[in-house]
């Protein structure tokens, strides 16, 4: 369950958001993903999760059923008038025609909020959580599957730091079980805990945690002069 993608193209209107993009995963990888706003990085995930279609080249992913997602939060609508657990249980989504849920798929939404701790708010309206438990219950949402590939988008902005020590706890308890490949501005998380780093500004750029290092203080989104 390797993903390639060998020269894509991406342009949602006349503008180019994504040129010449090539990398390989490979399956149990931790991927972090890096790069100024605007540079393509949500676009790339919907890419690989194949929400959007390349304009060119070729991507070799794996099936939607096998992967789970965590949205940027500010592209949520959080007035939704969801409960936590309806929430986790659109992870249970069958995805045969009928969208029917699955069987089990309450114990198995239980079982994840209770994973992350969230048990307590089953029946909490979604759209009055913290920052933090929002993540939490849409890591809940994406693991109720058993994903292969779990794709985050920024899942420390706009949360406190003893959510952001939380969520990195939730991140090292999955590292090696599943890929994983997790967008955001924290540098510091990704070059501790990531295997690889990607920089995307319009095209990527693979790093080492070593290299992210030398040249942090020169700006971060340049390539080492050698
Ligand atoms: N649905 C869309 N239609 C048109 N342009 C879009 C759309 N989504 C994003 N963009 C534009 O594509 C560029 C990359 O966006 P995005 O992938 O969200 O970047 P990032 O996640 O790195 O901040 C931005 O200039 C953004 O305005
Ligand atoms: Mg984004």
């Amino acid at each position: 369950m390797t993903i390639k993608a060998e020269h894509l193209f991406f342009q949602y209107e006349d503008v180019p958001i994504l040129e010449d993009i090539s990398f390989e995963i490979q399956p149990g990888e931790f991927i972090g993903v890096f790069g100024p706003n605007g540079g393509g990085k949500t676009t790339l995930l919907k890419l690989i999760m194949g929400f959007l279609k390349p304009r060119q080249g070729k991507l070799t992913t794996v099936a939607r059923e096998s992967m789970g997602y965590v949205p940027q939060i500010s592209q949520l609508d959080r007035q939704f008038p969801l409960t936590v657990l309806d929430v986790v249980m659109m992870g249970c989504l069958d995805k045969s025609i009928w969208r029917s849920y699955q069987i089990g798929a309450r114990e198995k939404a239980l079982q994840a909020l209770s994973d992350m701790g969230m048990q307590d708010y089953q029946d909490h309206p979604f759209g009055t959580l913290s920052g933090g438990q929002t993540q939490r219950v849409l890591i809940a949402r994406a693991l109720v599957s058993d994903p292969a590939i779990l794709l985050l988008d920024e899942p420390t902005a706009s949360v406190d730091a003893q959510a952001e020590d939380n969520i990195t706890h939730i991140l090292e308890s999955l590292k090696g079980k599943m890929t994983l490949i997790m967008v955001t501005h924290d540098l510091h998380l990704i070059l501790k805990k990531a295997d690889r780093l990607l920089c995307v500004n319009r095209r990527i750029t693979p790093y080492s945690s070593s290299e992210v290092c030398d040249h942090f203080s020169q700006g971060l989104y340049h390539r080492p002069e050698i």
